[in-house]
């Protein structure tokens, strides 16, 4: 069959690309023909992640803090020397943070997922938006969460969080108009990874892990997604093939918000 959603010449930017989606997502849009810009605060794991990669992708790593603003920016003008252009933005690094009820879930803890997945959210958008509006081109896809579409006990911060990179995701597309410009949003369900480990683990402590099929019952596909499903979406929002699709929440979650 041919593959409908190539991304031949386009210059991908990526950040939370050491871990387990961004990963996913560097290796399918570099298999679909993009150049790789990826960002991580984790430089180890982003070397790791690179390296991976095949030749085409011209793969550029850069160690950069997404919540800290000079970072951001230079993140931006680093893939701006090395490529020349941004065309797909995966504004991706999220974090977790503590797995508590709101009671005991401390305001610092609170503070510091807003900051991670509110602030860096906003700070690429913000420093990404000038140059894809310079070229009357791009995509910007965010990562949002299904627990930015319901409640999910235990990660109020994280819950927060995700809500509030929808909006940001329709305000940036409202903002964009028509400047050739779109802005989405994918909202990954219950995917198999470090990330979902721990929220189950620190919603069950003890000494067995809660098996996949447990934790899979209340989706009706009744299995964990894996990540490169996530970067399916992500390439479909990235291409051309999506050219009237913007300001949408995209869920990739086996069917867990429609129960
Ligand atoms: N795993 C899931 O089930 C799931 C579900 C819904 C949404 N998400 C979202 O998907 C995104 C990726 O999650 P993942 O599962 O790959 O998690 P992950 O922990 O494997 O990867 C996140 C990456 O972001 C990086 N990062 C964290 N803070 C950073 C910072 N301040 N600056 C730069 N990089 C930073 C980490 O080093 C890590 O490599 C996150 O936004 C997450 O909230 C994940």
């Amino acid at each position: 069959m041919t593959d409908r959603i190539r991304l031949d010449g386009k210059v991908a930017l990526v950040t939370g690309a050491a871990g387990v989606i961004g990963r996913a997502t560097i290796t399918l849009l570099a298999a679909r023909g993009a150049r790789i810009v990826a960002v991580d605060c984790n430089a180890n794991a982003l070397q790791q992640a690179i390296a991976a990669l095949p030749a085409s992708a011209q793969a550029l790593a850069q160690t950069a803090d997404v919540t800290q603003e000079d970072q951001v920016a230079g993140y931006v003008r680093g893939a701006l020397d090395h490529c020349g252009r941004i065309d797909v933005f995966y504004n991706n690094a999220g974090i977790e943070g503590d797995i508590t009820p709101i009671v005991s879930t401390s305001l610092d803890a609170f503070r510091r997922v807003l900051d991670v997945n509110v602030v860096g959210v906003f700070l690429g958008m913000k420093h990404v938006l000038p140059v894809m509006l310079q070229q009357r081109a791009g995509s910007i896809i965010n990562t949002a969460s299904i627990a930015g579409l319901i409640g999910s006990n235990d990660i109020v911060a994280y819950t927060a969080s995700k809500h509030a990179v929808i909006g940001m995701t329709k305000t940036a597309a409202l903002e964009c108009g028509d400047s050739g410009v779109r802005v989405n949003c994918v909202c990954p369900g219950l995917i198999d990874s470090r990330m979902l480990s721990a929220i189950v683990e620190g919603r069950n402590p003890g000494p067995t892990p809660v098996p996949n099929e447990r934790v899979a019952e209340r989706i009706p596909l009744r299995r964990l997604g894996r990540a490169d499903e996530v970067a399916s979406i992500v390439a479909f929002l990235a291409s051309d093939d999506a050219s009237y699709v913007s300001g949408s929440a995209y869920t990739v979650d086996g069917g867990r918000v429609a129960s």
